[in-house]
């Protein structure tokens, strides 16, 4: 498909994430030396910022196979130890969101990962008895939105901690211009800068934004992709000058509107606007804390006087916010 194409597959390709990058690639040139597996690596960050393709590309360079699945989607033991008992030696097991694996799962990987072997029950009853399979050595590679979300067991046994960072704007234009490229398109320098300011520090926003912009300057029939039809497609996706977009905009109204800027707990904003909260606090809180335009308090969630701003509003002289 046309994202896979877009992935980078080195880390010299992979624009951004300067210090997890320089770090990686020293492990991984380590781990090679000594003709070992990498160590169990902990990818965490806010959604789009590259983990999966991250957990491609050490596979990549290790010269090993890729392997990929969830914790939602193993639902047993067995699950697990079905992938864990076909891997080859060396191999990359990626788990995407690993805070979701099931409590009895996570207890089976543990010795999995530390020794390399499999305690799994067979069978019920009397009859039930424990069996050890022992397992080519892997690495793992899980994911998360949140490092916090793991249970303190499971993150001590990854030996590599990586936080990936919003990218900044320089960095998401060189992304725009590589995915301009693979595209066989071309795109003005000030209508890239404009998309990379527009896109939430976010690789897969941006990525997506320049298709829906590419669109429209190919029906009106533009040479190179320019400022004024980014401009034009960015308002037609409700994107506004700072990125946000129709569901941050009800977010931080809801916050100002409905509970005078706060403070509001998270589930009682969530249903006010009628957004899950796991989605909020995983997708839109994050960037919207970045930029400062909310604060978490012990008493919930607060919209700064940057945000009021931002909508032209003024504060109330009782507000919280600093
Ligand atoms: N496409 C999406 N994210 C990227 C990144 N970090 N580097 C290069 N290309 C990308």
């Amino acid at each position: 498909s046309i994202e896979l194409n877009l992935r980078p597959t080195t880390l010299k390709q992979y624009i951004g994430q300067h210090k997890v990058k320089e770090n990686l690639s020293i492990f991984i040139q380590a781990a090679k030396m000594r003709e070992e597996p990498l160590d169990h690596v902990l990818l965490y960050g806010p959604p789009g910022l590259g983990k999966t393709t991250l957990a491609a590309i050490i596979a990549n360079e290790m010269g090993v196979q890729f392997r990929s699945t969830s914790g939602p989607a193993i639902e047993r033991a067995g699950d697990l130890a079905a992938i864990l008992s076909s891997l080859e030696p060396g191999d990359v097991l990626f788990i995407d969101e690993i805070h979701r694996l099931p409590r009895s799962v996570e207890e089976v990987l543990y010795p999995a990962m530390e020794d390399f072997f499999l305690d799994i029950v067979i069978g019920t009853g009397p009859s039930a008895r424990s069996v050890r399979i022992d397992l080519p050595p892997f690495t793992l590679v899980g994911a998360t939105t949140r490092a916090g979300l793991l249970s303190a067991p499971l993150r001590d046994r990854f030996g590599i901690l990586s936080r990936l960072e919003y990218y900044d704007a320089r960095d998401l234009c060189s992304i725009i211009e590589r995915t301009a490229d693979i595209f066989n398109t071309s795109i003005s320098q000030e209508a890239a800068v404009e998309v990379a300011r527009r896109s939430r520090g976010t690789p897969r926003v941006a990525n997506r934004l320049l298709k829906r912009i590419r669109d429209i300057s190919q029906v009106k029939g533009e040479s190179e992709i320019s400022l004024a039809t980014s401009g034009e497609a960015l308002q037609m996706l409700q994107v506004d000058k700072v990125g946000l977009d129709h569901i941050d905009h009800k977010l931080l109204k809801g916050i100002i509107e409905s509970f005078q800027g706060g403070p509001v707990g998270l589930d009682t904003i969530a249903a006010t606007i009628g957004e899950e909260s796991q989605t909020i606090e995983d997708v839109y809180e994050p960037y919207l804390l970045q930029i400062g335009f909310i604060q978490r308090t012990p008493r919930g969630r607060v919209a700064t006087f940057q945000a009021y701003e931002h909508f032209g509003l003024k504060v109330a002289d009782d507000h919280e916010s600093r």
